[in-house]
This record gives structure tokens, sequence and C-alpha cells, in this order.
């Protein structure tokens, strides 16, 4: 990664003008503004785009702007075979397209490169993309070799991983996420501790933080806020201080032990496993630049700040937060944020409503235009997460879109290790029915033409019954 990250950036450092064009998602608006910081330090002149989706339709009109250079940040990978002619850099983690440099033989590095476009992601060079480094970790790695002076991106760097969910199986970023973290924590930006890993340490009142509670589920208490007011009540824990509701970090050392044995212990009498409920805490990141209580100063709170933005057409207001702007861009952020919230619930009441159902290997739900294209993905996610839905089969989302249906894909990393791989899946059944789509093994998108629904899942089903049998 070191090698290629440093060829980008010498490909970087020969640029009067970069087009830098990035994700809409967390990692996405993480990696751009990476990339955006480290060619303004340069000197370079450029200009930031954000996309929902990199597609066909978005190359030939890249290509129409006729750039001198590009940076592509968190996507790139997937049609790398379609931008092979365009000159500059591409940071991404996604699966790299099959297809490669037209006469090259795909066990060779050189193939997914050409001399003027550099490629960089971690699946070229045996990392896994989907958990050891994201694309912010990617963009990092050739900011940091353009100049030393960029260490301080890391903690963009950790938000992005920690915002694709990076974190999650281990209750910790692992790989070569940890060179980024290690980078932050020595330059200041960037602080780890031990902690309860649930969504919304710094902001929420604490009992809402069990009441949202997913992954897991905690046994009486998810979805309950009577049950988790009287939770802590039990516990003798004040849920009112001086400043009004305590959140989680107003609680002593000695009432957050009380709470975290609790809630381990009900998960193993509800028959979770050690490992699983060892999950409720494990590391946390935080930014101790910025001020503590609110939505920056949490990895986990910063990267759904983004998310409220990206996926509302704002990656730009995210971009600008990431940047440092606490005034106009942050408060937007902030309404955004509370936008976000009531969408997510309001999707989950959707997916209730129309129901998930199943084929032999697959399962799905069909949000219409009810749920958003851009955030069908975080719902079947969570739904995946909250346990009520089927844990051995994939998990497949629509939604309507502005061109074509929206489809997501998530599954569980226990099907990972029994050989499922989603990127694949999406990528040829989407091929198939005359869409586009690609991804990672876990969590996949595509578009297709309204009305294939029924053939793509039938094609889907069929891949994921062989691929989880080999
Ligand atoms: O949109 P969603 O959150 O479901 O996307 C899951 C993954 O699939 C993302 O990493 C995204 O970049 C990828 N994807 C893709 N092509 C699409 C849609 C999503 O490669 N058309």
């Amino acid at each position: 990664m070191k090698r290629l990250a440093t060829q980008a950036a010498e490909r970087v450092k020969r640029a009067g003008h970069v087009d830098v064009f990035s994700h809409i998602d967390p990692d996405g608006i993480t990696s751009g503004t990476i990339a955006s910081q480290a060619l303004e330090r340069l000197g370079i002149d450029h200009e930031m785009h954000f996309l929902k989706k990199l597609d066909s339709r978005a190359v030939e009109e890249i290509k129409d702007r006729n750039p001198e250079a590009v940076w592509f940040t968190d996507l790139g990978s997937g049609l790398f075979h379609r931008l092979a002619d365009l000159s500059g850099v591409i940071t991404d983690h996604h699966l790299p397209s099959e297809v490669v440099v037209p006469g090259g033989d795909r066990d060779d590095l050189r193939d997914y490169m050409t001399p003027d476009m550099v490629h960089v992601n971690p699946h070229l060079v045996g990392i896994d993309g989907t958990s050891e480094l994201s694309s912010s970790g990617t963009a990092y790695l050739v900011a940091r070799a353009l100049s030393r002076e960029n260490q301080d991106l890391a903690a963009l760097g950790a938000v992005g991983a920690v915002g694709d969910l990076q974190d999650r199986a281990q209750g910790r970023l692992v790989g070569a996420n940890r060179e980024v973290v290690g980078d932050g924590e020595r330059s200041g930006v960037l602080q780890v501790i031990r902690d309860l890993r649930l969504f919304g340490r710094e902001t929420r009142p604490v009992f809402r933080l069990l009441q949202y509670a997913h992954d897991p589920p905690l046994p009486h208490l998810t979805e309950d806020a009577e049950a988790c007011i009287v939770f802590f009540l039990e516990l003798g824990i004040d849920l009112k201080g001086e400043g009004g509701w305590r959140r989680w970090i107003d609680l002593e050392a000695e009432e957050k032990r009380t709470v975290v044995s609790e809630l381990v212990m009900s998960l193993l009498q509800k028959g979770y496993g050690h490992a699983q409920a060892r999950r409720l805490t494990g590391e946390v990141y935080l930014l101790p630049r910025e001020e503590e209580g609110t939505p920056l100063h949490d990895a986990k709170e910063f990267a759904t700040l983004l998310n409220a933005c990206g996926r509302y057409e704002a990656g730009e207001v995210g971009y600008l937060v990431c940047r440092g702007d606490r005034g106009e861009a942050y408060k937007q952020a902030l309404g955004l944020l509370k936008g976000h919230r009531r969408h997510i619930v309001t999707s989950l009441d959707v997916v209730d409503d129309v129901g998930v159902e199943s084929l032999d290997h697959i399962q799905w739900f069909h949000g219409g235009d009810r749920i958003k294209d851009t955030v069908v993905g975080i719902a079947a996610g969570m739904v995946l997460g909250s346990g009520s839905v089927k844990q051995d089969m994939p998990l497949f989302a629509f939604a309507q879109a502005e061109d074509g249906v929206k489809v997501s894909a998530r599954a569980s990393q226990r099907l990972l290790q029994r050989g499922l791989n989603l990127a694949v899946v999406v990528r040829e059944a989407a091929a198939k029915v005359g869409g586009e789509g690609g991804g990672h093994a876990v969590a996949a998108g595509a578009t297709i033409p309204p009305g294939t629904e029924d053939e793509f899942l039938r094609i889907a089903d069929g891949m994921v019954g062989v691929q989880l049998q080999a």
C-alpha cells in the first residue's frame, strides 16, 4: 500500500488542476475531504464533486469535462476498466472490476492501473477493503505520502472507517486501519478509549442509548423507552443531573461499570455467546480537538452526521464540516441530522408495514417510494442488525430511484465466512437485468430497470445458493 500511495502521490504532484470525485457516504465525504485538504496544502487547484454512484452515465459525463487530472475517492475501482484512459489516481476500497486493462492477465498489479492512472486499493495487495482499510484510510495514505504535515487528516481516516462499520466485527478497527489510528493518536487528533460502543454516548439521554441499541438488540430494553428508564432507576442511577438528561459521558465510572455488567449478563441469559456480549464494549474513537458533547467528538456520531448530509443531497455540507466549518454548514448539518433520524424511524415502520419475504436463499422487502433510495441500505442494515429477520440469509431491499430501482443488499459476517460475496451477486444479477452495481462482500448495491425486481431476485437467489453451497 505504501508503494502504491507513493506512486499516487507522485502522480498528484504533477497535476495543475484536479477534479476530485467522491461518494456521498461518510467514508466518501471524509476521503474527498482528505484529498481536497492534501491538494490545497500543496497549492494545487482543485474542484470537489459528490456523486451518489459512479455508473456508465456518470463516467461519460466526467469524460465530457475532459479533466486534466482526476482523483476518485471511495469509487472508481468497480469501473476501473472504463476509467483507465483518464489521468490521475483512484483511492478506493470497493471490489475492483474483474475486467482489467485491455490485454492484462489479472494476477499482475499492472493490469489494474496504467502509467498515468494510479489505482490504490487494499484489495489489490491482499488487504481486505471491507474490514481492514476504508477509502478514507486509503486516501489518507496518499495524503501522508504527499506530506507528513497531513498526519492530522488521520482523524478523518478513522471517521470514514467507522462510518463504513469496519470496527463492527471485532469492536475495534483492525488491519491497516491500525496505522491510520496510530498516526491519529501520535498527532493528537485521535484518542482511543475502551467504552460502551453504542451510538449516541455523547449526545443522547442515557436511556435512549439502550432504547435504540440494535447491534445486538438488548433483551427487554431495545425499542422500549419505559423499560430503559426503569432499568436505570432500578440500578439507582439518576437519569437527570444539573444540566438536564444525563448522557453516557455524564455517568460516573462506577455507574458505567454497573450498567455494562447488567447488560452483558442479560445478553448471556438470553443465549448470546460471550463473543457477542463482549461486542457491547470495545474501542471508541474520539476527536479531542472537537467539543465534547457534540456529534463531532465521537467518530461514530461524526460519521452519522455525515450520513445525514450525503444521503440528502448535501455532501458538500458534510465536506465543509469536515474541513472545519462550525458556522453555517455545521448548523445546516445538525438540521439534516434531525431529518435523517425522522426518516430512519419512518423507514423502519415502512419495512414493518410491507413485510420481509423469503425465497430459498435470500429475503427481501420493497420500500417503493416511501424509503429514500439513498437510505434504503441503512434501513436494510438496521433491519438485519435488529435480529427481527433471518440471520442466515442476506437481505435485499428495493426503493424507487430517479433512474430506476435502487437495490441494497446486506448480510451478516457469518455468511461471509460461508463464502457469500454480495458484490459479485449484485453486480452480476444487476447486469443480467440491464442494471449496474457492485460494492463489498457484505454490503452491495445497484440500480436496475423498473419491473425487473422479480427477475433480479430469482437470479440473486440462485447465485447465493451456489455461493453458500460451495
Ligand atoms: O447504496 P448501498 O449503501 O446499498 O451501497 C452498498 C455498497 O455498494 C456501497 O459500498 C456502494 O458503493 C456500492 N454500490 C455500488 N453500485 C451501486 C450502488 C452501490 O457499487 N449502483
